[in-house]
């Protein structure tokens, strides 16, 4: 490929940390091809840190390094600012600033884009700019440009994914080898997979908010991290996953995104999905995007969700998209994608089935009581089974039929005023319709 007059395409790092030392890594390591590969050479003129005495910096000339957001803002030679330092503030003022000042964006930051996506695009539209974010979601797996460029023809009806790392690792050792929740926990934390404080991955957050990000793409309509209802991993027991595969099931976090004519659905909670799923066969860290589009059929996407050089893939992949447009002068090509205004649904007017696990008194009349508050809300049982006895208590399992989530709630109102019923361990979705 010829380059053009020789350009060479300056950019800015905000950040050097797990992502954005990989970015310079996978950058350095491309120095040499660059101009065949995208026709340009490409200098990272300046690396935005917060500690510029930090030991460890692993770059060739430490003077691009500065603690001055304005010595990037103001330099006119800089192209492309590429956000990898996280959070709301100042991350979202940098990026905004940015684009109104005539440069391009490239990002990883799915919190901000969960909450802040319409402004930033907006923005970028405006400046006619680029705003690409590959990263955001599911890390190293092509997921963003394949929605809004090659699967652009489809009505995609369904997008669901395993997308965050820490919890499929606990949920697959918890299904290997038997494990508590804490303990594969504990383990997640020693290799590094789960954070000191990992909150927004065993809560869903994290993954709510790519939910979030995925179903504006797909349904191309605005869909925020506050409406997408949340539930994490912290009540699953070994107990459940070993009933769950006695039923042909695994369990999963999943984030479920569905464009039906009531409105979208935008959900992260545990799923039992039958063991057959090719969502079921992703282990360990991996994610994987399963998606169902009306020309396409089935389709998923499969990959490291997360990590220094995956991560660092799909961004070096955007900053190289971006420099190819800044080439042929057609940066803002692709904008906000939401022409559409669809409502998100309630919960609680979502169909599910149910699966149940209850500790009942083990006495003649009680599977009648239970059948009978099930029957008075509404709600379609598929299965009932006595698991377990010990002493007085009997453990029962319950698989209920497709029902709305109020219905099912208001079951469990009811057993919580029930002396017979003396706990419900256990509350999941099960995928499907039988
Ligand atoms: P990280 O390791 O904590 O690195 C953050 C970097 O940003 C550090 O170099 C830090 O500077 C710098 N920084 C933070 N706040 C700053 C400020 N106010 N001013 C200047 N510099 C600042 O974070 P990360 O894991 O690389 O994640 C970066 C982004 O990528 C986040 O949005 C994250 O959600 C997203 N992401 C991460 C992964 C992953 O696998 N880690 C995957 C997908 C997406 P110092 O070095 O001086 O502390
Ligand atoms: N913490 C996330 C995960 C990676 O475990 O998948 C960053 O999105």
């Amino acid at each position: 490929m010829k380059t053009i007059e020789n350009k060479k395409i300056r950019i800015a790092l905000l950040g050097l940390g797990t992502v954005g030392g990989g970015v310079y890594e996978v950058l350095g390591g491309l120095e040499s091809e660059l101009p065949d590969k995208i026709g340009a050479k490409l200098e990272i003129g300046k690396i935005l840190v917060r500690d510029l005495t930090k030991a460890g910096r692993n770059v060739k000339d430490p003077s691009v390094l500065t603690n001055d957001w304005n010595s990037i803002l103001k330099d006119p030679t800089i192209d492309i600012v590429v956000e990898v330092m996280g959070g709301m503030e100042p991350a979202k003022t940098y990026i905004l600033q940015a684009l109104q000042s005539g440069k391009n964006v490239v990002t990883a930051n799915k919190d901000l884009l969960a909450a802040y996506g319409k402004e930033i695009l907006n923005a970028a539209e405006e400046a006619g700019k680029d705003l690409l974010f590959e990263a955001a979601v599911a890390g190293g797996i092509p997921i963003i440009r394949p929605l809004k460029q090659c699967l652009l023809g489809n009505h995609i009806t369904e997008v669901m994914g395993i997308v965050n790392g820490t919890t499929n690792f606990i949920l697959s050792k918890m299904t290997s080898e038997g494990m508590e929740f804490q303990e594969a926990l504990a383990l997640a934390t020693r290799l590094g997979y789960a954070e000191a404080d990992p909150t927004a991955d065993i809560e869903g957050l994290d993954a709510a908010r790519k939910v979030a990000i995925l179903a504006s793409i797909a349904f191309h309509s605005r869909v925020v991290f506050d409406d997408v209802y949340t539930e994490g991993i912290t009540k699953i027991t070994a107990t459940d996953i070993r009933y769950a595969r006695e039923m042909g099931c695994d369990i999963k976090l999943l984030g479920v995104a569905r464009d039906t004519p009531e409105g979208i659905e935008a959900r992260v909670h545990p799923m039992l999905i039958p063991s057959s799923h090719p969502l079921a066969s992703v282990q360990d860290s991996f994610n994987a995007v399963f998606l169902h589009g009306d020309a396409v059929d089935d389709a998923m996407f499969y990959g490291r969700g997360a990590g220094k050089l995956p991560t660092a893939s799909a961004v070096v992949g955007d900053i190289l998209e971006c420099a190819r447009n800044i080439l042929w002068s057609c940066t803002g090509r692709i904008a906000c994608s939401c022409y559409r205004e669809i409502p998100v649904k309630k919960m609680e007017d979502i169909r599910s089935r149910y699966f149940l696990r209850m500790q009942v008194e083990d006495r003649y009349g009680v599977l009648a009581s239970v059948a009978s508050v099930f029957g008075n809300n509404c709600v379609s049982i598929e299965k009932i089974v006595q698991k377990d006895r010990w002493e007085t208590t009997a453990e029962l399992v319950v698989i209920t039929d497709p029902v709305k989530e109020r219905h099912l709630r208001d079951s469990l109102a009811v057993f919580e005023g029930m002396s017979i019923i003396k706990e419900i361990s256990s509350v999941i979705r099960v995928y499907g319709d039988k």
